[in-house]
């Protein structure tokens, strides 16, 4: 069985990828270490880029075959395999990526005025989409909860749910959650399908962080026979093989009357039409060689995740002073008790899928531009900012561990300079 080395340094400068070569112009300096955005400085498997090489070596890049039923194959063969979701031929369409196909299902399935609830915080181009389109945004927030283990998490404000639902024609569903990792069960994902049956809502459910849960993930068009007619998903090879470069994604919808429609809808425009390596990821990526080279990812973002709690834990605790609630007298004067504890300054959402993780810096009372200032001026990192997912995000920052340990060490290391320099702790 091979080995893949994930600790190997790949040098992505000056290959015009907008990670590394964009930073400078985004964020106006050159000295950022860039741990924003979505893909992975891991290599792609090299067994698929090989097939990229030997392909083009001494061809015609002409007309590829859409959509060849070698694709077809790959693709139900990874949803039975993955899932134990069965899926047809017919169930089954190409679309060149995920924002896209938001796009063109809101477009389908939605007129402009219409009503669209999305959970923030959440991937900005949802709510970018629905407003280009003029549909309009229902933003239904998540409750950030901390959990009896110490933990924080995100959960679904379900009060507020049950009413903002009312008159929404659309739902864009985020399984797993982006940001914050947070894999909905099995009973959450009911309780939300309950709602959209009762309240007619459509879902647009974007399930592309999902091979990389390290819980188990349950579509959401499988929770309910009824909701499946009404639901579209979208899934790529693009964050699981870090192959987004390729623009290779698929939809599915089971119920009849929703694949007819969409697949009309992206035949009647053409935007199914994918290019000359479009259908390769699939072909060679969902295969038993693609699951094992996942699994070896899964394990060492795995590690990079641990890494990242434990030096935040290490790093980032200091004693504080905390009012116990209680008054006690001292020579006939009464004094409000306090009580020394640690508190944690830098914390996370600890992720149960994918390789992002929400840091949360709320502990610290910073405003964001002040947090941004820290990040980018003193701890020169260039990471997503919090609030650019929308309402509940502030103060937050995103993270991309999908990186070689020793570049996750030294952002790391960089954050805790700044912080001690800042805090006057060293
Ligand atoms: C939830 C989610 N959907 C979609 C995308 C992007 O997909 P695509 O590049 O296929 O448009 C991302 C990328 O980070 C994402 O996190």
């Amino acid at each position: 069985m091979a080995k893949y080395n994930f600790d190997k340094i790949v040098n992505r400068k000056g290959t015009d990828c907008i990670k590394w070569d964009a930073t400078p112009l985004i964020w106006g300096k050159k000295n950022l270490l860039p741990m924003w955005i979505a893909d992975m400085d891991f290599p792609t498997p090299k067994f698929f880029t090989d097939a990229i090489i030997a392909k083009i070596k001494d061809g015609v890049i002409g007309y590829g075959c859409s959509k060849p039923q070698k694709w077809y194959d790959a693709v139900i063969y990874w949803f039975n395999e993955r899932y134990g979701w069965k899926l047809k031929k017919e169930d089954i369409g190409f679309v060149p990526g995920i924002v896209v196909g938001i796009a063109h299902a809101l477009r389908c399935f939605t007129k402009p005025g219409d009503k669209v609830l999305i959970f923030p915080p959440v991937y900005p181009p949802f709510k970018a989409k629905v407003d280009s389109y003029g549909t309009k945004l229902v933003n239904c927030p998540l409750d950030i909860v901390e959990k009896k283990n110490g933990e924080i998490d995100f959960e679904i404000n379900w009060e507020d749910l049950a009413k903002k639902i009312k008159g929404c024609k659309a739902m864009i569903l985020c399984n797993p959650h982006n940001p914050g990792g947070r894999v909905w069960s099995r009973s959450e994902l009911k309780k939300i399908a309950e709602l959209c049956l009762k309240n007619k809502v459509f879902v647009i459910s974007d399930e592309i962080h999902c091979d990389l849960s390290f819980e188990k993930h349950i579509p959401f068009a499988t929770v309910n026979a009824k909701q499946a007619e009404n639901t579209i998903t979208f899934h790529a090879p693009s964050k699981t093989f870090n192959c987004a470069g390729v623009g290779a994604s698929e939809w599915v919808a089971t119920g009849k009357a929703t694949r007819e429609k969409f697949a009309a809808y992206m035949e009647g425009g053409d935007y199914d039409f994918g290019h000359y390596d479009s259908f390769m990821p699939a072909e060679y990526l969902y295969t038993p060689k693609g699951y094992e080279w996942l699994k070896q990812a899964l394990e060492y973002i795995k590690g990079n995740i641990d890494y990242v709690e434990k030096f935040l834990k290490e790093n980032f605790t200091v004693p504080a002073i905390k009012m116990t609630g209680k008054v006690v007298r001292s020579q006939s004067v009464e004094y409000a008790e306090a009580a020394i504890e640690e508190t944690q300054l830098i914390r996370m959402i600890k992720p149960k899928a994918s390789f992002l993780i929400f840091v949360d810096f709320r502990p610290l009372g910073l405003s964001c531009s002040e947090l941004s200032d820290l990040l980018v001026n003193k701890a020169h990192l260039a990471l997503n900012e919090g609030c650019s997912f929308g309402q509940g995000g502030e103060c937050f920052m995103r993270l991309n561990v999908g990186c070689p340990r020793k570049v996750l060490e030294k952002a790391m290391n960089q954050l805790k300079y700044a912080f001690d320099k800042k805090y006057k702790l060293k």
